[in-house]
């Protein structure tokens, strides 16, 4: 059985998770409208990605016994400034989900909780992932500069992005 410390804890998890996939869905609204399809494609499967780690921990306050509390998802933002630009906040974005991630470990180890502990390691590796995949697009984004042919090249490279897990 889930203490109420970390119940309270995960459903704050659910929520940004969910909060997460709604800020990628409006990236991929910005990016569609700057005609940058494939890098909206990309986005939007990151939406759907962020959608199954809700579900994750969802299911895992469920699986102990827990009980799960919807609250409102916060409006995220509509404008950018470029690609770029969202790439950027997309990496801040992952860093302070990172930060969240590990208070949560740092909750499950001071509440003596193993079987929370063994939950949050996978989300502890997805987040090297994250971090990882959204700061090497940030960095090409920088290289291309304000170069239009390059940057539809990587548009259509990010387009290709296979499905998400
Ligand atoms: Fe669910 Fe992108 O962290």
């Amino acid at each position: 059985m889930l203490n109420s410390k970390l119940q309270e804890a995960l459903n704050k998890q659910v929520n940004a998770e969910l909060y997460s996939s709604y800020l990628y869905l409006s990236m991929s609204n910005y990016l569609a409208q700057q005609n940058l399809n494939g890098a909206a494609s990309w986005m939007r499967m990151q939406a759907q990605e962020e959608l199954t780690h809700a579900m994750k921990v969802f299911d895992y306050i469920h699986a102990r016994g827990g009980s799960v509390t919807l609250t409102a998802i916060e409006q995220p933002p509509a404008e950018w400034n470029s690609a770029l630009d969202v790439f950027e906040k997309a990496y801040e974005h992952e860093q302070k989900v990172t930060k969240m991630i590990n208070h949560l470990v740092d909750l499950a180890i001071a509440e003596k909780d193993h079987a929370s502990h063994n939950m949050l390691q996978w989300f502890i590796s997805e987040q090297v992932e994250e971090e990882e995949s959204i700061k090497s697009i940030v960095e090409r984004l920088k290289l291309i500069s304000n170069a239009p042919g390059a940057l539809l090249i990587m548009d259509k490279e990010l387009g290709m992005r296979a499905q998400a897990k």
